[in-house]
């Protein structure tokens, strides 16, 4: 059976990390999911179009191709917020939920990483993530990695960023960011990115011998 490996969280949760080195260790391909917004934000961005044009955004999330997950522009900082703006839009949601299952549906298996993995996209996924751990401790890591990238952004600001992501994926009405009721829950608030490697591998070998 194909071995699929759904991990889910909130933002700067480690889930990115984490997803890639399962990728790498059990060999199997990776998507991170979050791009594929990111990407349909971008494309709004980039027309002028607002990021409550639905049409426009349903349009985007229809037509995109996997090249446009490469742009490193994706990853800054105003990419994720517009992405969070326009996920909670159903129809882009129902055009992005095709190509995630094609993808999850390889021979081998996969590893996803998002927020609705283990509920909405691969609810019989062998192996189920949430990972999470404290705003404060998010917010530290996501200054780290921007400012190794030279974005620049006050802690302050991106603690108020993630608290504002946090309350709108949470409550939005088409697919909320929850753990599935048979995830298995890793806080890493404590735990450096090879604790947490070592304690969600540990989770993944115990499904497959199971
Ligand atoms: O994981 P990320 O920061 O790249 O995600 C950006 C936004 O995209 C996130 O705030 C909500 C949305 N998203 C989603 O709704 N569902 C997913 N599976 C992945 C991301």
């Amino acid at each position: 059976m194909p071995m699929v490996i759904a991990i889910d969280g909130p933002a700067a949760s480690g889930k990115g990390t984490l997803a890639r080195r399962l990728a790498q260790h059990y060999g199997l391909p990776h998507l991170d999911t979050g791009l594929l917004y990111r990407a349909v934000a971008m494309v709004l961005i980039d027309m002028g179009a607002s990021l409550d044009d639905e049409r426009a955004a349903t349009h985007a999330a229809a037509g995109l191709v996997a090249d446009q997950l490469a742009d490193p522009r994706l990853r800054e900082r105003v990419m994720g917020e517009a992405a969070s703006r326009i996920s909670g839009i159903p129809a882009v949601r129902g055009a992005l939920l095709a190509w995630q299952q094609r993808f999850a549906g390889g021979a081998a298996g996969a590893v996803l990483d998002g927020r609705d993995i283990g509920t909405v996209i691969c609810p019989d996924a062998r192996v189920k993530l949430f990972i999470t751990a404290s705003p404060e401790e998010r917010a530290r890591r996501r200054h780290r990695e921007l400012d190794a990238r030279g974005e620049a952004a006050s802690l302050a600001a991106i603690l108020a960023d993630i608290q504002a992501r946090d309350a709108r994926d949470a409550s939005r009405a088409a697919a909320p960011l929850r753990a599935a009721a048979d995830a298995v829950v890793l806080d890493t608030t404590e735990l450096d990115a090879d604790e947490a490697f070592a304690a969600a591998r540990a989770v993944v070998d115990r499904a497959r011998t199971q």
